[in-house]
Order: C-alpha cells, then structure tokens, then sequence
C-alpha cells in the first residue's frame, strides 16, 4: 500500500500517476488534494502520517516543484523524502538512502518520465550493507 498526495501545483501529475497505479494494481490511499488550492505542508503532513502509522510503505507527493513537498516531508519523524528528476537519482535514493518518500515537480516533469520515475522508486529494493549505518546516522539526526 502507498500514499500520494499532490497541493494544486502538483493535481494533475497525481492524477496521471493514480492511474498507473490502477493499471499495476497497486494499491494506494489518495490524501488530497482534489485540484483546489492547497498549502503543500498540509498534504505532506497527512500523506506521510500513512507512511510513519505503518499504513502505508511509501508514499509520493506531488507539488509545482517537488521541493516545498520534501522540505514539509523531511522534518516529519521517520521520513526520508527525496526530490527527484532523474532515473538515476530515484534509483539511488532507493538503494543507498532507503528513501520512503518520493517528492515529484508537476510544473517540472512530463508524465512520462514521472511515471518512471516513480515506478523505479516503487521497484528498488533498499541495497542495506554499508548503507544502513548512514542511514541510521540520517535518522539519529532527528534527536539531535
Ligand atoms: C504552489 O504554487 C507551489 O508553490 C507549490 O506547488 C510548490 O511548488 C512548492 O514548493
């Protein structure tokens, strides 16, 4: 199961990639928005909640640029969010960052590579090994 969540700038690019989803039939919680005027915070906060309750495994959120969505995402316990344009970045911050959160720009990306995107996120698996004490240093950060 997998959140996602977009505030207006991102409406569209959600609606494209909820219905990749459906057609992988992977289930997923929509968080809102439904194309109104939203305060991205907002959305981050509740999407990820998914995500840190164990309700959910991952989760994507979607915004004008990615970034006000991973900055909301990334001061959330338990949450490592990553903006990404790339396929290699989406790759690696799966595989070296574990990351949980995969934060998309809806006024960056065309639909096409968004949905690669995220579909490279959903599919790597985390590599561990020498990745899982820094990425445990990442986490101890939140108590210090
Ligand atoms: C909304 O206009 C826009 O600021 C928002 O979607 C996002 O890009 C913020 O980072």
């Amino acid at each position: 199961m997998i959140s996602i969540g977009c505030d207006h700038g991102g409406y569209e690019l959600k609606l494209a990639i909820i219905e990749h989803l459906k057609e992988r039939n992977i289930e997923f919680i929509d968080c809102g928005c439904d194309g109104e005027k939203s305060d991205y915070p907002d959305i981050a906060e509740k999407t990820c909640k998914k995500v840190t309750s164990g309700e959910c495994d991952k989760a994507i959120l979607v915004c004008g640029t990615g970034i006000g969505m991973s900055m909301a995402a990334n001061k959330i316990k338990g949450i490592r969010a990553a903006v990404c344009s790339d396929w290699y970045s989406a790759k690696y911050t799966r595989l070296h960052n574990d990351a949980n959160v995969l934060c998309l720009g809806g006024r960056v990306l065309g639909a096409g590579l968004a949905i690669e995107l995220a579909d490279i996120f959903l599919d790597t698996e985390f590599e561990q090994g020498r990745h899982c004490a820094r990425v445990q240093k990442v986490m101890d950060l939140e108590d210090k």
